[in-house]
């Protein structure tokens, strides 16, 4: 399905953490689509890079350098987004952090940073973005990951954040949904080229070659896959779809996962004992 079959011309859409990866991709999607745009992270060097390329669909783009633990800079940021723009048609919350580590080794302060970032982050983001958000008719989707149904080894912070990210966005479908605003997750699997992949199976590794062969459709998703599950959710043939939680990974949760976290226990296991682990 192209893209150009969605018409955002008349949407404002808000990407946190869109400036790279995933939701950059997603931005990309809704820009291709005729949207207006803001997106937020906290690089001011990614969101300069973001927009340029962003800008490149013709639409009007503006971004923002803040962190989602930082409420106050949230509230200038949204408050700034709806006097520049107007109501938010489309909030995508995918600001995340992630490094593999086993549970007895990582600090209660790395647990935390992860909880901070995607669980807190992500309550920040609908939070203080909901009274700019366009009522009755806006749609926020929060990007999720599988290890929020799927245990995962030296994922525990991971899974932990991402199961309460997919409970935001079940208790926020009830409460929110008689005001008009629809809330749902996207699940990405492994998508290609990301930073997530990059730190959790790097290319060339055993884990991207488990990856691979652990996925039903045999392929890592890209970010187009990903943009084209957001157009869609976001669009009004979903428009009876709330409170869902969507994995867009080619069955991968049916199972495959689960692997994943063997394999990085036992490459970190491998790395211990000074052994090489992809000889
Ligand atoms: C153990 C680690 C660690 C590591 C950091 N820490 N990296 N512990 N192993 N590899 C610990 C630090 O020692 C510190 O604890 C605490 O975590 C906070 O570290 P900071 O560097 O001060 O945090 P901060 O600068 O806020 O950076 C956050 C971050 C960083 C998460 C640590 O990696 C980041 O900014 N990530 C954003 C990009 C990213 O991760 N993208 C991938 C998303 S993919 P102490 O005790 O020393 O104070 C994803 C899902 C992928 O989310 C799913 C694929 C299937
Ligand atoms: P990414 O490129 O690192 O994306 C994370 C984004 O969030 C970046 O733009 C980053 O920019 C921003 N960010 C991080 N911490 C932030 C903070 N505290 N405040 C504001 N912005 C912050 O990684 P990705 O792999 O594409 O992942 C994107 C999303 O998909 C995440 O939610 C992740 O959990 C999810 N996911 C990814 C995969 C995968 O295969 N990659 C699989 C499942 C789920 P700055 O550094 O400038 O802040």
């Amino acid at each position: 399905m192209s893209q150009c079959q969605f018409d955002y011309r008349e949407k404002t859409v808000f990407v946190a953490g869109g400036t790279s990866g995933i939701n950059l991709g997603i931005a990309q999607g809704f820009a291709k689509a005729g949207a207006t745009l803001a997106v937020m992270s906290r690089s001011q060097n990614k969101v300069d890079t973001a927009i340029e390329t962003l800008k490149q669909y013709g639409g009007r783009v503006i971004g923002f350098a803040a962190d989602v633990r930082d409420v106050d800079r949230l509230k200038v940021v949204f408050e700034q987004t709806h006097r520049e723009l107007g109501p938010i048609d489309v909030l995508v919350s995918g600001a995340a952090g992630n490094f593999p580590a086993a549970a007895n080794e990582m600090s209660g302060n790395a647990f935390k940073v992860v909880v901070d970032i995607d669980l807190l982050g992500t309550f920040n983001v609908l939070r203080y973005s909901y009274e700019y958000l366009r009522k009755p008719g806006a749609s926020i989707i929060n990007i999720s990951a599988p290890q929020a149904f799927i245990p995962m080894e030296m994922q525990a912070h991971v899974c932990a954040a991402k199961a309460g990210v997919d409970m935001i966005t079940r208790t926020t479908a009830i409460e929110w949904g008689p005001e008009g605003v629809r809330v749902n997750s996207l699940v990405p699997g492994p998508i290609e080229g990301t930073e997530g992949m990059k730190r959790l199976a790097p290319s060339g590794s055993s884990c991207a070659k488990l990856v691979v062969d652990s996925v039903p459709l045999k392929r890592q998703g890209t970010v187009v896959d990903m943009a084209n599950a957001a157009l869609f959710i976001a669009s009004d043939l979903a428009s009876y779809i709330n409170g869902a939680i969507l994995p867009v990974d080619g069955g991968w949760g049916l199972g495959g996962a689960g692997q994943l976290g063997q394999s990085l226990a036992t490459m970190a296991q491998l790395a211990k004992s000074a052994q090489v682990p992809d000889a």
